[in-house]
Parts: structure tokens; sequence; C-alpha cells
């Protein structure tokens, strides 16, 4: 038995191959592409084990795809592979329309190839699990109720639209085709092994370097956090137990205004490790000018998941930043690695020694 995973040298999917090389004794395929935003380094303690297999790749390439798909045989496929900053789609939609929208369709038609070749009971097994994001929604007043599965797509940034269109694709691969895909919107990720581009790494960094820690517009914006690890038990029990053709919003109840999340960074920064002038990191944070088109709220009503699945998080915010926090300051080798941009060689060193 064997699963595909794509784009698993990012910060989720990375988080989800070693959390599941920990949990199963299957061949876990790992394609990915290797854009900025992967990072084998990542994937270092499990370079080399038996049930992890890297291949670099994209998932647009429908014969490199199709040659995994024939020699491994998986029973499912789980697709993170996109791109993923805001930002950088506001500066460049291009290659957020190739990899999220175009590539998500090659990768759709790809494994629908293979699923017609499989025998029945492997046909019924099989599941294609789509990573998405709770930005599909589009933007939150300050008192309407969180997102649920039948929100309405209101799409605000190229990001959201290229992700918002994948769902589509998924969903009409279903409903057209019986293709087996199950859906995941999830909010806002944090934990270890993120990209510092992104506002918790990025503000945990810049302080430590003495750095400004730029907060968009007014910091009042709200998104609703929860730690990576409970996203990932999420996409596992809905692998293992969702019904096919459904979606399943994934939240951890934790709505948070930007500012007070980088107040209570620089709080626990300055008990786990004081600046040497006995200032606190906040006399760091400065307001900047806003991202266009800055979306106001998010928030996730997650109860179909706890109700049908009888999944909950199991961090609170508090202990997960904490843990966060402490991960940082912990890991400078992995930290370092990516601010000097030399885990772009790691490839090079370990994978073709
Ligand atoms: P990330 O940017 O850290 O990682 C994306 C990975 O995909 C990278 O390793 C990259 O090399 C790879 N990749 C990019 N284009 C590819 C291609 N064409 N073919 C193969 N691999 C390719 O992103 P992330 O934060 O880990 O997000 C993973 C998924 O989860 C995305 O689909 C994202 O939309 C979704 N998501 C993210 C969040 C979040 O808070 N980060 C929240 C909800 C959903
Ligand atoms: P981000 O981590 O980029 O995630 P997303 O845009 O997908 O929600 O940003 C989280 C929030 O933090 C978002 O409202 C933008 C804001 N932000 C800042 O205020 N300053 C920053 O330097 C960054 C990167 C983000």
């Amino acid at each position: 038995m064997a699963i595909l995973v794509t784009g698993g040298a990012g910060f989720i999917g990375g988080n989800f191959v070693l959390d599941w090389i920990g949990h199963n004794d299957e061949l876990l395929i790992n394609l990915d592409k290797l854009t900025y935003a992967g990072n084998l380094q990542t994937l270092e303690s499990i370079a080399h084990h038996q049930h992890h297999h890297f291949v670099q790749g994209d998932i647009g390439d429908t014969a490199l795809v199709s040659r995994i798909l024939l020699e491994h045989k998986p029973r499912a496929v789980i697709n993170f592979a996109a791109e993923s900053h805001v930002d950088r789609s506001i500066h460049g939609p291009g290659a957020f329309i190739e990899t999220n929208v175009v590539g998500t369709f090659r990768l759709l038609e790809s494994v629908r190839a293979y699923w017609l070749e499989c025998t029945e009971e492997e046909r019924n097994r099989f599941r294609f699990l789509h990573v998405s994001t709770d930005e599909v929604y589009g933007s939150l007043g300050p008192n309407d109720p969180a997102f649920r599965e039948d929100h309405p797509y209101q799409p605000n940034s190229p990001y959201s639209a290229s992700k918002a269109a994948s769902d589509h694709l998924v969903r009409a691969w279903f409903h057209t085709y019986g293709f087996p895909v199950l859906t995941t919107n999830c909010s806002n990720n944090y934990g270890p092994y993120h990209f510092p581009e992104k506002l918790i790494p990025l503000v945990i960094l810049h302080a430590l370097e003495g750095k400004d820690l730029p907060v968009y517009g007014d910091g009042q914006q709200v998104r609703d956090w929860l730690y990576v690890k409970d996203h990932c038990s999420a996409l596992r029990r809905v692998l293992e137990a969702g019904r096919i053709g459904e979606t399943y919003n994934i939240g951890g109840w934790n709505e948070q205004a930007n500012l007070e999340v980088v107040r209570m960074i620089c709080g626990l920064l300055d008990e786990l490790k004081p600046r040497s002038d006995g200032k606190s990191y906040a006399d760091q944070i400065r307001f900047v000018r806003d991202r266009p088109g800055h979306d106001r709220r998010y928030a996730i009503d997650a109860r179909k998941l706890e109700q049908e699945l009888g999944w909950r998080p199991a961090e609170t915010f508090a202990s997960g930043l904490r843990k966060t926090v402490s991960w940082y300051l912990d890991h400078t080798d992995w930290v370092q690695g990516v601010s000097s941009g030399s885990y772009r060689q790691w490839l090079t060193s370990q994978y073709h020694a």
C-alpha cells in the first residue's frame, strides 16, 4: 500500500509527511517541485527512511505523475502543492494560475486516468484529498457567523481566486466523473517549519534579529489560527472517514487580531529570550502600509468535522504559540538554512550525492 503526497516539502505538507511516517508503515511518495517554499531540510530526519520516497517534479507534469502512479499504485493522493502566499500573488499572479489552477487540473486528469485503470476494489477504496483554504469564502464583517461549508465562494486575492478555481475543478470531477474526492478548507496554520515570509515566523525571526515588526494597516484584521499538527490530524481523519464528494472546514475556534498575535509573540520572547537591553520586543512593532484588498476577517465553523468525524484540535492558541516560539528558538540550523538560502543546495548534497 502507498499514498502520494504533493507539496510535501512545504510547510503543511512537510509536517504532514513527518507525522504520517511516524504513524504508518505505508510507503509515502512525496512529489514536490521545490519552489522557493519547498525545503528538504524539513525532511532531513526521514531523508533515507524506507517508507519515504521523494521525487522532485511538477503536479502539472502528466508523464511524470502517470509514471509514479503506475509504479506505486497509491490508494490515495493528498494534494498540498500550491503557490500559497497572498502577498506574492499580488505581485505575480501568473505562477498561482499555473500551479493552483492548471496544475490541479492536470493532476486531476492524470490521477483520474490511473483510477479508471484500477480494479473495482481499488477504485472503490481510492481517495483524492484536496487541501484548500478558508480564504476562498472571502471576508467576514465583525458580527457575521463563521464560515460554514455552504458559504458562497467570494475570493478577493489572486491566491484565493486560484484556490477557489481549484476547488471548483475538484468538485466538478466528482459530479461529472464520479471521481472520489474530498475537499478541506482550513484556516491560517502556524507551527514548526513555517517559511518566514508569513506573519508568525516573520515576527519571531525579525524580533530576534532586532528588526522592525511590520503590522499591516491598523493590525485589527482577524485570522482564525490552527496549530499545523492539528490540521494534519484533521486531514488524516478526513482521509480515513470523510464522505466522498464532501467538503470539510477545518479550524481551531481561535480568532485573533493580527496586532494581538504580534504582541503575544513579543510577550513569549520577552520571557524565553529577553532582549539584552531589558526592553520589550513590542518596542519593535511598526505599522506599515496595508496590503491591497486586505480581507478583514476569517473565521471557520468546524462543527461538521467535529460532529461527523469526531475531530477536535489538541492545542489552544496559547499552547501552540508557545510551542512554535520555542521551536524557532531551538532550531537555529533550520532557520539559518532558510535565511541564508542554503536550503536550496540541500537537494544536491543530500539527494543527488
Ligand atoms: P507552502 O508554500 O509552504 O508549500 C507549498 C509546497 O508546494 C512547496 O513545497 C512547493 O515547492 C510545492 N509546489 C509548489 N508548486 C508546485 C508544483 N507545481 N508541483 C509540485 N509541487 C509544487 O504552502 P503551505 O502553507 O504548506 O500550504 C499547503 C497547502 O495548504 C496549499 O494548498 C495551501 O493553499 C493550503 N492551505 C494553507 C494554509 C496556511 O495557513 N499555510 C491554510 C489553509 C490551506
Ligand atoms: P499571512 O501570514 O501572510 O497569511 P494570510 O494572508 O494567508 O492570512 O498574513 C496573516 C495576517 O497578517 C494577514 O492579515 C496579513 C498580516 N501580516 C502583517 O500584518 N504583517 C506581515 O508582515 C505579514 C507577512 C502579514
